[in-house]
């Protein structure tokens, strides 16, 4: 992220980020503004100033901001009853897990575990593994992100962010993500495999063509577990309800978070066929997952998603987009990589972070997850005038970089 302190803060800017800094535990960045409110694909600070939305909390939005679909969903079922315990069951959990299992294909013999968050869903995902036979060997790749518990860091393909906090769980091997790699790693050891199906921390990172493909005929013949995180690519995010659907191949398990409540924190694992069958009663849980409102929240978001049409949107529009970018020809562009709303835009030179900097100070959020990459993950309703308005945005941001 980049850092916006400087001398031409107002007095009441130099006063929340001394709260901030006073308040906040060290592990946070500096914040780029003080968000107060949004409206679709809009978003304003303290002082007034409108920005034009297009990291969506890092995929989250799918909705956008203050959708009246969500925003109604969650005060009616904040109204009724907001929490229950795993001692209870309720409507929406339900009702959330048929839809998850529906959407994703997992069909009847699918079953959903819910928690809070993208890492929780891997967590999970990491204790199927242990229970899949005698054989405890984990393959992640190179450069993936999993997210920060010490279960998922340990998985994340990073060594700067696990270092710090070795020893990581035993038993994880990091791979390249090539098909070479991946042919010589796998084995009668091998638990499971984790794969996020586009590297989005890295960069917005395809997999190379046919990897998937591979990774699930090599896990089937050794009885290993194809876990795939699909918690920044889900929720309709590439053009289809999960970025695997589109490389023709069935996992065992999907960990999803972010998008899926619009907002509202919720993670789950999906598992399908005979991998449903691997946790026994108790041997899992969690007093905050899948209460009611998170799932009314989710089966808001997805039921929305589903009826508006936006999962083609999400691929229409990053078609469009990524269009739009190339005909900037800007000299500063050398190509645009993932699918539907969830695009890097791949630089000529490492200035990402400038160029988010000057993106910011136009009215335009985007993100740099290295130097050399501009992420763009835009709320799922984008329209033909957001896109205006970014492309005048970020061609002000390029010229304003070059
Ligand atoms: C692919 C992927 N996996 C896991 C995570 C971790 O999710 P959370 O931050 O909700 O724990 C993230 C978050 O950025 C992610 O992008």
């Amino acid at each position: 992220m980049i850092e916006t302190q400087s001398a031409s803060q107002s007095p009441a800017e130099v006063a929340w980020r001394g709260d901030f800094t006073d308040a906040m535990m060290g592990s946070s960045p500096a914040p780029l503004a003080l968000l107060v409110r949004g409206d679709g694909c809009w978003v304003w600070d303290d002082s007034g100033k409108r920005y034009l939305d297009f990291l969506a909390g890092i995929a989250v939005n799918a909705l956008g901001h203050a959708h009246p679909v969500l925003v109604e969903a969650i005060t009616a079922q904040i109204s009724a009853v907001a929490h229950v315990s795993n001692y209870f069951a309720s409507a929406p959990q339900i009702e959330l897990a048929q839809r998850l299992r529906r959407l994703s294909g997992a069909g009847e013999r699918g079953r959903v575990y819910f928690c809070n968050s993208g890492a929780e869903a891997i967590e999970a995902g990491i204790k199927l593994a242990r229970r899949n036979g005698a054989h405890k060997k984990i393959i992640a790749l190179r450069n993936s992100f999993h997210g920060r518990t010490m279960g998922s860091l340990s998985l994340t393909g990073k060594p700067a962010l696990r270092e710090p906090f070795e020893p990581a769980l035993p038993g994880i091997v990091h791979i390249d993500a090539t098909i070479e790699a991946l042919e010589a790693a796998m084995g009668e050891d091998v638990a499971a495999i984790f794969i996020e199906p586009i590297k989005g921390e890295a960069g917005v990172i395809d997999l190379p063509e046919g990897f998937l493909a591979r990774a699930r005929e090599l896990t089937t013949q050794f009885g290993a577990l194809l876990i795939l995180d699909e918690i920044q690519t889900g929720a309709g995010r590439t053009g289809s309800w999960f970025a695997f659907q589109q490389h023709g191949v069935v996992p065992d398990a999907i960990a999803v978070a972010k998008g899926i409540a619009g907002g509202v924190p919720i993670g789950a694992l999906v598992t399908f066929g005979a991998a449903s069958d691997l946790f026994t009663v108790g041997q899992h849980g969690s007093t905050f997952g899948g209460n009611p409102l998170a799932t009314a929240a989710g089966n808001a978001v997805l039921g929305e998603i589903e009826r508006a049409g936006l999962v083609e949107n999400a691929a229409l529009r990053g078609a469009q987009l990524r269009a739009s970018i190339l005909a900037l020809n800007s000299p500063l562009v050398g190509e645009v990589r993932g699918a539907g709303l969830l695009l890097g835009v791949g630089l000529t030179a490492p200035v990402a972070n400038i160029l988010a900097a000057k993106a910011f100070a136009l009215g335009l959020i985007v993100n740099a997850p290295n130097d050399e990459t501009i992420r763009l993950a835009p709320p799922l309703i984008l329209g033909d005038a957001e896109i205006a308005a970014f492309i005048d945005l970020f061609g002000k941001a390029l010229e304003a970089t070059v």
